[in-house]
Parts: C-alpha cells; sequence; structure tokens
C-alpha cells in the first residue's frame, strides 16, 4: 500500500508559463546582476523561492472577491467583512487594515517604545528591527539555544528563551522594555515553531513586569498547524481554538497578510485597548489612508477577507507543511544539511556546513543561492553574513549566527516536480561543492545592502 503523502486540496484551472534559459544564458544574467539575486529579472527565472511573502496563488473563490471589492473611500462594504473575520479569528476587539506587515510596525512600534530604550523578541525580522530602531531603540534577540544548532531535533526552536528574557528584564529595567515580541514562526531562525506554553509563559512574564506583549503575526496559521502535530495539551484542537489559545491575552499584534493569508498584499494590526486603537488610528490616517482602507484596495480588502479563512484550513496547511517536509526529506537523503526539523514556509540550507571552505565574510549562503541559479535556474536567497551587513559603528563585516540559504516556497504555487528539482539541483552542486568559490563586495549602500549591492567572485 502506498502511503498518500500530502494531496493538494485544490486543483489548477489557471497557469502562468515560465521560462527555462540555458545555463550559459544564466551566467551572463547572474553576471550582469552584479552576483545579486535581487538584480535578476523574475522572468529569467525558472523556479522562485525568493520568498513566499505575497507570492501566492489565490483561490477562484479570493479572484471573484476581486470582483466584488468595494472601492468606496470610506465603510466599504469589504471593510466590515474583513473585521467580521479578523476578529472572530483573532479574538481581538479593535483591528487595523495596513497595506503590508511593515507598515503594521511603522504605525505600532513608535507608540509602545515611545520614551522606551528596548523591545525584546524570540527574533526580531529585519524590518520589525529597522523599525524598533527608526523608533530609537535597541532590538534584542532571545531565541532558545537549541535553534542554533541546526542538526538537533527539538519540536520548538523558535521559542523565546524565558530564563534568558528575565535576566534581561533585570538587568535592563522593566521600565525601558517597551515591548516583548513573539514572531510567530519565527522566520530568521529558519521558519521555527512557538508553542503555546512558551507564549503563555513569555506574556505572563511581560505582564508581570507590566511590559506590552506583542504577536509578529506573520505565519500564525503555519505555527498553529506545529502546535497541533507537537504540543500535546492541543492534539485534538482545531486550528481556529490553536489561534485564540495562541492571541488570548496578547495586547496586539501586527501581521503581513501576505503570508498565511494568502494574498498579494496586506497587513493587519489588532488590539485589545481602547486608548492605543486611537492612537494607531491616527497614525494610520497620516501614513496609510483612511481608517477604513488602511492603504489598501477594496478588491485587496475582499480577496483578504477570504484568504484569512482559506489560511486556516487543515487540509491546506497539511499540503503545505508536506510540502516542506517533502522537500526536507528529499535533501535529508541527499546529505544536504538544513535547519532540521524543516519550518513552516521553507528550507533554510545550512551553507556554512555545505561550503565550509568559504568563510563568512566571502559569504557561503550567497554563493549558494548563485549555485542554484546557476544549475537549475532556481531563486533563493541568503540569510547569513550578506544580509547581516556591517558595524554600524566599526564599518566592519559582521559575523551572522547561521549561513542559511533559504528556499522559501510560496503557498499554492509550485508542484511536486518543482520540488524535485530543487532536491536535484542541490544534490548536483554539493557533489562540485569543493570547487564552489566565495563572493566579494565590490559595491554597497550603507543601510539594508543585500537588496542593491553588487558582488564578484574571489
Ligand atoms: N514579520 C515577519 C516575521 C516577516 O517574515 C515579514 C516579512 C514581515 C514581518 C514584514 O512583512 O513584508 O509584509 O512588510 N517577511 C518576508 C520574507 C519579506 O521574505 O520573509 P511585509
Amino acid at each position: 500500500m502506498k502511503n498518500i503523502y500530502f494531496p493538494e486540496p485544490f486543483r489548477i484551472k489557471s497557469v502562468e508559463p515560465l521560462t527555462i534559459l540555458k545555463r550559459e544564458e544564466r551566467e551572463k544574467k547572474i553576471e550582469k546582476a552584479g552576483y545579486n539575486v535581487f538584480a535578476l529579472a523574475a522572468s529569467d527565472v525558472y523556479i522562485d523561492l525568493l520568498t513566499d511573502s505575497g507570492t501566492g496563488a489565490m483561490s477562484s473563490q479570493q479572484w471573484a472577491g476581486v470582483m466584488l471589492g468595494d472601492e468606496s473611500y470610506a465603510g466599504a462594504d469589504c471593510y466590515y467583512k474583513v473585521q467580521d473575520s479578523a476578529k472572530k479569528i483573532f479574538d481581538m476587539p479593535y483591528i487595523q487594515l495596513v497595506h503590508q506587515g511593515r507598515a503594521a510596525e511603522k504605525v505600532l512600534l513608535p507608540i509602545l517604545l515611545s520614551g522606551k530604550k528596548y523591545a525584546i523578541s524570540n527574533m526580531h525580522f529585519d524590518t520589525t528591527r529597522a523599525h524598533v530602531e527608526l523608533a530609537g531603540a535597541r532590538a534584542i534577540d532571545c531565541v532558545v539555544p537549541q535553534a542554533l544548532d541546526t542538526t538537533t531535533y527539538y519540536d520548538f526552536k523558535g521559542n523565546m528563551d524565558c530564563e534568558r528574557l528575565e535576566r534581561y528584564i533585570d538587568e535592563l529595567g522593566a521600565e525601558n522594555i517597551g515591548v516583548i515580541i513573539m514572531t510567530i514562526t519565527n522566520n530568521s531562525a529558519g521558519g521555527q515553531p512557538v508553542s503555546v506554553e512558551n507564549i503563555r509563559k513569555t506574556r505572563e512574564i511581560a505582564h508581570k513586569h507590566g511590559i506590552k506583549f506583542m504577536i509578529d503575526a506573520a505565519r500564525y496559521a503555519e505555527n498553529s498547524y506545529f502546535v497541533k502535530q507537537r504540543e500535546r495539551e492541543f492534539a485534538d484542537s482545531t486550528i481556529a481554538d490553536i489561534v485564540k489559545a495562541t492571541f488570548e491575552g496578547a495586547d496586539c499584534f501586527t501581521m503581513s497578510a501576505k503570508k498565511d493569508a494568502i494574498v498579494n498584499m496586506g497587513g493587519l494590526i489588532g488590539c485589545r485597548d481602547s486608548e492605543l486603537f486611537e492612537l494607531i488610528k491616527q497614525r494610520t490616517i497620516s501614513f496609510e489612508g483612511f481608517i477604513t482602507y488602511g492603504g489598501m484596495s477594496g478588491r485587496d480588502i475582499e480577496a483578504l477577507a477570504q484568504g484569512l479563512n482559506e489560511g486556516l484550513d487543515e487540509n491546506y496547511l497539511k499540503y503545505r507543511i508536506g510540502q516542506m517536509e517533502y522537500l526536507a526529506g528529499r535533501l535529508e537523503e541527499g546529505g544536504i544539511p538544513f535547519q532540521s526539523p524543516v519550518g513552516g514556509h521553507a528550507v533554510f540550507v545550512d551553507a556554512k556546513k555545505l561550503l565550509p571552505h568559504i568563510p563568512y565574510y566571502e559569504f557561503p549562503a550567497q554563493a549558494l543561492a548563485i549555485e542554484l541559479y546557476l544549475e537549475a535556474g532556481i531563486r533563493a536567497c541568503d540569510i547569513g553574513s550578506f544580509m547581516l551587513g556591517n558595524d554600524p559603528d566599526t564599518g566592519k563585516q559582521l559575523k551572522a549566527d547561521f549561513e542559511f540559504t533559504r528556499l522559501a516556497v510560496p503557498r499554492r504555487v509550485y508542484t511536486q516536480s518543482h520540488l524535485d528539482v530543487i532536491a536535484d539541483a542541490l544534490i548536483n552542486i554539493k557533489e562540485r561543492a569543493a570547487k564552489i568559490k566565495g563572493y566579494r563586495i565590490v559595491e554597497e549602500p550603507p543601510i539594508l545592502r543585500h537588496f542593491t549591492a553588487k558582488l564578484a567572485p574571489v
């Protein structure tokens, strides 16, 4: 009997043709791009794993919603629909629309950090870190140590290190900490889940010290699926109930809807406190637009109202995480090292282990991303020292904890055959790994350099 592993709970109605360039053509394209995958034209890419953000395939119901979207400036019908969906899902009384995750951060974080010096998170995503710093505070990461070893199995590698958190609070002073942020799943550690037990404990610590507790909810549905699989208390719960337990007692959340709500653009802020909500609304009007559209067109809001519910469907989540597990399984067979167990939205290949001869300052994860493009037209990205950049004080290259090449898988977009191409490409690269060279930077801007820097082979 064959085990049917991860059946897609959909069929394909509309397709987008892909180009397959020859290797010589790809060599020219990547050279012209200054060996930076962000500078490649998407049409020169065969399988695009740059991000899972805004790259998902919408359902026929969502596309139907695009036609229904009410484009009224104030009080559009779709506004009430999304309010209704979001309030039910998150069990929070106040919901604000914004155009994406970082817009939510831009609106909310300066309010929480006003007069404060620090934000502490299991791990800040890079835009979250940027908005903490723009608000004049420092961002401190406090993930469990198990996350740092890519080879050991641990159910919840995304968790907050609660003991270290308590020590930080003692050392820095609770009055100086504006917010404690739980990022679910923990993207930077490898799309790793956080347990509800850890969320509760972190929230209790925050509240004991009078600090606001916020959730960065970009991948909250994938996190809930892992909780159901791995946390005994929730084995028989519905995904909807796990989401409620996750958000219970949180003061507020930000969310990039471009991930688990399977839309191409959108974001949300939620909170429980009416005074905080007043401040959120005021800043939304200045930066995003009137409160009932928050930087989004009505058609996108309609798709979001629908996508919020589709993203919580257990069969969909089983397929989604199943794709990750399938790809991870093939890589494991092929001896490719990655952050294990695999996370929810991507396989994070451990380039430090695959290319041990390339030092961090010659960017092994970037070198591997370039090889993937040359090998099979696959676009992945560096989550390592190349992305981390230079020390702002000394200008010296920083050494990242991880050198990951991230293979982020868009939702409902690629088939199992595409996943096989990715695995085969990596296995081929492994065979010639010792011959692969590192890169040096020839041109870079001062901040967020990885998007536009130019490189050359060493
Ligand atoms: N928080 C997390 C955990 C994220 O992963 C992202 C985006 C954001 C916030 C910001 O949301 O892009 O809508 O403004 N992550 C994408 C990625 C870009 O590729 O991981 P946004």
